[in-house]
Formats: C-alpha cells, structure tokens, sequence
C-alpha cells in the first residue's frame, strides 16, 4: 500500500504541477487497483479513525460525494464544512482557520476560488490538503480523466487530447497532466479566453502543446476530445455575454469528424447541451462521460491513500 508522508514531508495536492509524472502514474495505477476492488466488494480501511474535513465555497455534486464515499470506503470519516457556515465565510482569516483545524482533522479538500487560499491553508497548517477545484486548477477532476482515457484506449503517451473553450481551471489542469504524461495536447479557446500564460511556456517547453483558436486545426487527429462550461462558477453575470464569444467552440458532429476513429468525448460535468457540446455528441458518449465522473470516488480514494495514509 502506498504511504503518505515519507518521513516528516507532507503530502498535499495543491495542484498537479506540483506532483511528479511518476506520483501520476502511482495514483492512476492504484485507482484502477481500488476501483476492481471495490467492484469485488472488497475494502480497505486504513483510514479507520480518520477525519478529512470539505470546506465549500462553491456548489458541487462529485466532488463532495465521491469525496465523502471514498473517506467512507476506506474506513475514514468526512466532514461536509460550507463556508456559509463556517466562519471563514465570516472573514475569519484562512491562517487560523488552518490552524484550528489542523488540531481536530487528518486532511482538509477545499474547493474555493483564489488558488492562493489553498495554498495559505497548507502553509499555516500541518495536515494535508486536497484542492477540490480553484478557479485556477481542478487536479482531482483530471486525475479522473487520465485514469478513464487510459481504461478506454490502454495508454496515454503519445495519444492527443484536445479541450475546446474556456481556458479556465479544467484546461490549465488538462494541459498540466496531459504533457506530464506524454500526451499530445491542443487547445481551440478564444484569445482572451486563453489558459493560464505560465502553464502554455511549461507546456511549449515540456511536450508538445498547440493552442488555436482554430477549433478544426486542434481537434484534427485527436484521440480524446473534452469540454466544460463556458461560464465557470463565480462567473454567471458574464453567462449571456460568453454565450455569444464561444459560441463557435462547441463540440459538435464536423468536430468529431477531423478526429481520429473511436474518438472519445469527455466533460467534467455538469454539461449544458446546445452550448459547448451537442445533446447529440453528448448522448453518443455519455458510456465514456459516466465513466468518467465514476472514476471521480476512484482517483480520489488513490489521492486519500497517498495524502492521509500513515
Ligand atoms: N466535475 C465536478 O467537479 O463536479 P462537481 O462540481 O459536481 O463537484
Ligand atoms: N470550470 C468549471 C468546472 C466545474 C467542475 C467551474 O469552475 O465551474
């Protein structure tokens, strides 16, 4: 079984730059391993006497019960913490928030919006932290994808994935995991609505990335196609102006055609048909979209294991 904190270093996952292709490959390895099992009814609690508090500060359906099933799975307890609630949404400051916690929980998954809270909270406390999204990554959410992509067409290196419209938070992590794992990464975006400016340098640098605002160009021998929301949460007063900037980054049929045959269509969900996929392309590929938020509670029970595992 794997082991969290290897002598005194803590093991968080603040965003999937920060871990190494091989930390990569580990996690994927053992959420397929936890997934069969689990499907053989057999369990793991290692976890056993575990709490792993959830602080929310936007909506979730996945995250906050895969999270939940899988601290349940292994043994653990998870605390259901709504920043409405809490009194960091009170101002409170996030370093004594950390600090109080750190003293009654084994790990905190925070969903929020400043990348920088996430990282506060693991500098001024001392037990693991998991980000369950930020609007500038969503490592849990791509650890998912590689695992379901990797089910579907055996491996990863050399295969291309292609994500068309918002550069936001799910495209900065896909580029992120995507070249870590030796695949072939486009992105079709409007230009002001390009991922973030450092992670395109790294991706240039580090594999092979392309970003267009070709979608055609992109999406042309690609292996996996994936979309998401073209207003992220915490952007709904720009919903009707978005519409009208990406409504032609939309997954349709003449996308699907320049890809390579058995293309798989991915979406972190939730989906809105009509704007960034087709109700038609989504139904074809809700197996694989199914399976893809399946694996959420997978790649997130391997993710508990390598953070709060002793
Ligand atoms: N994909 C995802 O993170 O879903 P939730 O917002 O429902 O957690
Ligand atoms: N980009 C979306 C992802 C939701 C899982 C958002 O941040 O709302």
């Amino acid at each position: 079984m794997l082991r969290a904190k290897k002598g005194n270093i803590m093991k968080h996952l603040l965003k999937l730059m920060d871990w190494s292709r091989e930390e990569i490959q580990e996690t994927l390895d053992l959420a397929d391993k936890l997934k069969a099992e689990k499907k053989a009814g057999i369990r793991h609690p290692i976890l056993e006497g575990k709490s792993l508090g959830m602080i929310f500060e936007k909506s979730s359906t996945r995250t906050r019960v895969s999270f939940e099933v899988g601290m349940y799975d292994l043994g653990g307890q998870a605390l259901f913490l709504s920043s409405k609630d809490l009194q960091i949404g009170r101002g409170e400051p996030v370093q004594d928030t950390a600090r109080v916690l750190s003293r009654f929980l084994d790990g905190i998954m925070i969903r929020t919006f400043e990348q920088k809270e996430v990282e506060d909270l693991a500098e001024n406390g001392s037990i693991p932290i998991i980000n369950g999204l930020t609007d500038y990554c969503h490592p849990c959410q791509v650890l998912a994808d590689l695992q379901t992509i990797r089910e579907h067409k055996g491996s990863l290196e050399g295969k291309k994935l292609c994500y068309i419209g918002d550069g936001n938070n799910m495209a900065n992590s896909l580029i992120v995991g995507g070249i870590k794992m030796g695949m072939r990464v486009a992105v079709a975006c409007p230009e002001d609505y390009q991922p973030d400016a450092e992670i395109m340098k790294w991706a240039k640098e580090n594999g092979d990335f392309l970003c267009s605002s070709d979608i055609l160009l992109a999406a042309e021998g690609s292996d996996v196609l994936y979309t998401d929301v073209w207003a992220s949460m915490g952007q709904e007063s720009e919903a009707a102006m978005r519409k009208e900037i990406f409504k032609a980054y939309q997954i349709n049929e003449q996308v699907v055609s320049v890809c390579n045959d058995g293309v798989m269509v991915l979406h972190c969900l939730p989906a809105h048909r009509g704007e960034e996929i087709t109700a038609e392309v989504f139904e074809k590929h809700a197996a694989e979209i199914f399976d893809e938020a399946e694996n959420r509670l997978h790649a997130q029970t391997a993710v508990l294991v390598k953070c709060l595992a002793d």
